[in-house]
């Protein structure tokens, strides 16, 4: 069993549109309901608790009442990823009194495409790492440029792998690393696997979904409509 903790604070400006994207229509429910819904038809999941802007919370208290989710919280989000996990982390400490041994499957708000496969996979790789992440094998070639205009080094394409969510780990631990880590760091690390990676843990691979996308320009729109077509959903 776990917890889910769904980073939901950011504005989507790459986006754009007047709402941010978490909360965009997509078939007919906003995406962070189809996102948030998907955990809650997890059996291994007892419930979860949702990163929201402060501007944004009113907005999804309504549409927690909208439709009628039951063993959903919401805080505050951060100023950056991070800062938003964190908050998650606190309030399942202080106001749920969450042990530090629970594990919490962490995942944006718009990638609403999550797996049941996915959500028991990560759970189950925390018999082994401190923390894990859902990946795919990268289908383009990936090149390395330090200074934006030549390439500065060509790593095999079958090494490389794209990383998506869920993310997991135990509370405390992530809690014990994210202390640990200077403020300046902090501001050039928004990937959690990284924070554990610069405090020497290794990070277990999950294996994602081509279709768990994570909404992020217009066009992916087109993708994610695409996909509630052929699901049926
Ligand atoms: N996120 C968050 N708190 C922040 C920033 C981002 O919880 N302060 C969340 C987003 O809401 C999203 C996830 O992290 O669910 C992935 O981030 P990204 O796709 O970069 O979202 P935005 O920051 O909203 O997008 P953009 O960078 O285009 O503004």
């Amino acid at each position: 069993m776990a917890i889910a903790g769904i980073v939901a604070g950011g504005s989507g400006m790459r986006m754009g549109g007047e709402l941010p994207k978490q909360f965009m229509e997509l078939c007919g429910k906003p995406v962070i309901i189809r996102t948030i819904e998907a955990f809650l038809s997890s059996d291994q999941i007892r419930f979860v608790i949702v990163g929201i802007n402060p501007d944004w919370s009113d907005y999804m208290q309504k549409l927690k009442e909208k439709y009628r989710l039951e063993n959903v919280y919401i805080t505050p989000g951060g100023a950056d990823r991070n800062d938003t996990l964190m908050n998650i982390i606190n309030y399942a400490s202080d106001q749920l009194s969450v042990d530090e041994d629970e594990i919490i499957l962490t995942h944006d708000a718009v990638r609403p495409f999550v797996t049941e496969k996915m959500i028991g996979d990560s759970i189950r790789a925390m018999e082994q790492y401190k923390i894990a992440t859902a990946v795919i094998p990268a289908t383009d070639t990936i090149i390395v440029s330090e200074n934006g205009s030549t390439a500065s080094s060509f790593p095999p394409r079958s090494t490389m792998y794209q990383v998506q969510t869920p993310q997991s780990f135990r509370i405390g631990s992530f809690r014990e690393v994210y202390s640990g880590v200077s403020e300046e760091e902090k501001k050039n690390i928004t990937d959690a696997c990284k924070l554990f990676h610069i405090k020497g843990f290794e990070t277990g691979l999950v294996e994602g979904d081509r279709k768990n996308i994570k909404l992020t320009y217009p066009s992916d729109i087109i993708t994610a409509k695409a996909i509630c077509m052929e699901e049926k959903i």
